[in-house]
């Protein structure tokens, strides 16, 4: 994977930000994929000054690594929520354009196929945004998920609810299930760009990019990618050799 160092968040979706406004500009049907969580929101807030600047967003397709289920999609801690206020709104995005897999309970078994029935119609994610975990998790694909996975419900770990509580009123309130992407999934996309911000993260990274390719540890999958750009910050790649 190529690293690339930045010295803080907001030079690191300013980076990421400037690559895809090129992309958009050269192909305005660029397709995007985009991740939730705290990791990705400099790429956004880049992105929305982009946008203001005269870069269309409008026809661009945009689909989500992930959602909740049992959720209502109204939650504001939805993936589909988080999508469209830090995303969709801010770029201008179209909103039949911006998908994210559907984690009601009704018809939740067929949730995996229909998202992939979608990705599959899109001609292919042109870039994907990813964060980790702190287990190792990219999407909600943790340790143990095989790399040739699709879209599918999964249950979160126990450290991944913990982790992400901070978005709820109590531990209690996050959900257990989820809808993710695969790995197998992700891996058909033809860029992925990893993000990494923080100590908190160093480790997962490090075991990513340069320990043994293996489903214990999620991000190593990008390993078997052609195309992988690493954008960390100096605490997140502090066990990189
Ligand atoms: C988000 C996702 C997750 C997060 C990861 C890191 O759609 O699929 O893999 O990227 O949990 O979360 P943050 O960025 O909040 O540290």
């Amino acid at each position: 994977a190529e690293i690339v160092l930045a010295k803080d968040r907001n030079e690191a979706g300013a980076i990421v930000a400037d690559h895809i406004a090129g992309l958009v500009s050269a192909n305005p049907e660029t397709v995007l994929g985009v991740a939730t969580g705290s990791t990705p929101l400099p790429v956004y807030e880049a992105l929305a000054a982009q946008a203001a600047a005269g870069v269309d967003f409008s026809h661009v397709s945009a689909y989500a690594l992930d959602e909740y289920v049992g959720l209502p999609v109204e939650h504001p801690e939805s993936y589909r929520s988080v999508i469209t206020h830090e995303f969709q709104d801010r770029v201008g995005a179209d909103p039949s354009r911006v998908h994210v897999p559907d984690g009601a309970l009704a018809g939740i078994e067929t949730a995996g196929e229909r998202y992939e029935a979608l990705l599959a119609a899109s001609g292919g994610v042109d870039l994907q945004i990813l964060g980790i975990g702190t287990t190792g998790h990219i999407g909600f694909n943790e340790p143990g998920s095989s790399f040739g996975s699709l879209t599918r419900v999964k249950t979160l770990t126990e450290q991944t609810r913990i982790d992400n509580a901070r978005f709820f009123d109590s531990l209690d309130q996050v959900p257990i299930h989820c809808v993710t992407q695969g790995l197998g999934t992700i891996l058909r996309a033809r860029h992925l760009v990893l993000l990494a911000f923080g100590e908190g993260k160093a480790e997962a990274l490090a075991a990513s990019v340069e320990g043994p390719v293996s489903s214990s540890m999620p991000g190593s999958a990008i390993q078997l990618h052609p195309h992988v750009t690493v954008v960390v910050d100096e605490a997140a790649a502090s066990r990189l050799r």
